[in-house]
């Protein structure tokens, strides 16, 4: 029998299969356990996506609790402004002047700890750690609190991907909220006070047709930040690694034209999404491929089917760095044609970042690391995030010191 159900062991154990059969037969399908209907065909989930008729007030209830309200909750002037008042720190010269060399660093120093030894499990030595590392520094927070932030980023995680309602999780991430906020709001107080050269005394300060951001809309949006940036990059880098290891071809290109970094994560982004779905409300009855969504509905967009639509993308389950059918050059940028970083008013604002980031670690670790190959074959977990829980790879060191 066909599998539909994307919370079954089935999609666990390999999602392609799934994602097909609910593309091909069930374009709209109800998920009972989920309370929810699934879209998977890429013109559906690019409407959610665009059409101003689905709003994102699932993240009421899906992030409110642990968060705060939010920029990913927000409509219409709100979230214009709030997009105002945070990209510039997060694009063009303000990232490469400030944050280039703060990758740079945390790339190498998590580097210097395997680089010798010829065999590493890069997710656990590299991947996990070095997004979270640059976005503690980029705030300006304390080095030694990198522990503190990993375990609340982690239960936030959780409690966002708690599809089915586990109490523990719940109260586990109601109880990162509180202690997220005892610890940022006096931090954030002392930035507005006298401002450093750091990230949170940028959102402390910026102003937007005389606006700022207050205290709690500080807070909320580093705690977002702490997700946003720390897992979905973890899981890009690791996807992206394990994507070129597979395949030698691929990686040839990349190393002799580095260029191409950025290419192996746009097609990474949609061969191989770390966000593999996003939820949506519609606020009236929407027509779709195979039926009709009433209003209030949540609506579970399948990014990673999408991306596989094979009426979208030639060929679509092949990794491909030169892929025609792939609009590299906007692949960060509002105009993306992938869904990996959602499309809209929502895309992600931090893309440009996750990129830069990508870049100077996989240079690093492509400079310090020849002959790459798989130790173990790696498993892929998660459902609605999605990446290899390990990734030993065995190497030649190329660099020392
Ligand atoms: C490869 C890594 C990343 C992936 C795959 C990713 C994915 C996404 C997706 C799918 C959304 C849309 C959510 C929605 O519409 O409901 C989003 C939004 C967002 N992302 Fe990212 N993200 C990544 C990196 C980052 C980084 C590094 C940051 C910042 C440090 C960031 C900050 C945000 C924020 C603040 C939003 C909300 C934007 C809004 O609502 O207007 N992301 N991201």
């Amino acid at each position: 029998m066909t599998v539909t159900d994307i919370l079954s062991p089935e999609c666990m154990a390999d999602p392609v299969p799934v994602w097909e059969a609910l593309r091909e037969t069930r374009p709209l399908a109800f998920h009972e356990g989920m309370n929810a209907y699934v879209i998977s065909r890429y013109e559906d989930v690019e409407r959610a996506f665009k059409d101003p008729a689905f709003t994102s007030d699932n993240y009421s209830w899906q992030l409110e609790p642990v968060h705060g309200r939010t920029i990913l909750q927000m409509d219409g002037r709100e979230h214009a402004i709030h997009r105002r008042l945070v990209t510039p720190a997060f694009r063009g010269s303000e990232l490469t002047a400030r944050f280039v060399p703060v990758m740079r660093r945390n790339s190498r120093e998590l580097l210097d700890d395997f680089r010798d030894d010829g065999e590493v499990d890069l997710v656990d030595a590299f991947t996990t750690r070095y997004p979270i590392n640059v976005i503690v520094d980029m705030l300006g927070l304390p080095k030694s609190d990198h522990a503190l932030f990993h375990r609340w980023y982690t239960s936030i995680m959780a409690f966002l991907a708690n599809l089915t309602q586990d109490p523990e999780v719940t109260e586990r991430g109601l109880l990162t909220k509180d202690e997220l906020q005892a610890y940022l709001l006096p931090r954030i107080a002392a930035r507005v006070a006298d401002p450093r050269d750091d990230l949170l005394s940028v959102l402390g300060t910026a102003e937007i047709d005389g606006e700022r951001m207050s205290a709690l809309e500080i807070k909320a949006f580093v705690s977002l930040l702490l997700v946003a940036g720390g897992e979905t990059t973890d899981k890009a880098l690791a996807n992206l690694m394990l994507n070129l290891v597979r395949d030698p071809e691929q990686m040839a290109l990349v190393r002799a034209d580095r260029s191409l970094i950025a290419h192996a994560l746009a097609e990474t982004l949609r061969h191989s999404p770390p966000v593999q779905m996003i939820m949506r409300q519609p606020a009236e009855d929407v027509r779709l491929s195979g039926g009709t969504v009433p209003a209030g509905a949540t609506v579970v967009c399948l990014i990673a089917a999408a991306n596989r639509d094979p009426r979208r993308y030639a060929d679509p389950d092949r990794f491909d760095v030169t892929r025609p059918d792939l609009d590299f050059a906007k692949a960060f940028t509002a105009a993306a044609d992938h869904t990996g970083f959602a499309l809209g008013r929502h895309f992600c604002v931090g893309a440009m970042l996750a990129k830069a980031e990508v870049e100077v670690a996989v240079n690093a670790l492509l400079d310090a690391m020849d002959d790459i190959e798989l130790a173990e074959p790696p498993v892929p977990q998660g459902v609605f995030t999605r990446a290899p829980g390990s990734l030993r790879l065995r190497f030649r060191p190329t660099l020392s010191g």
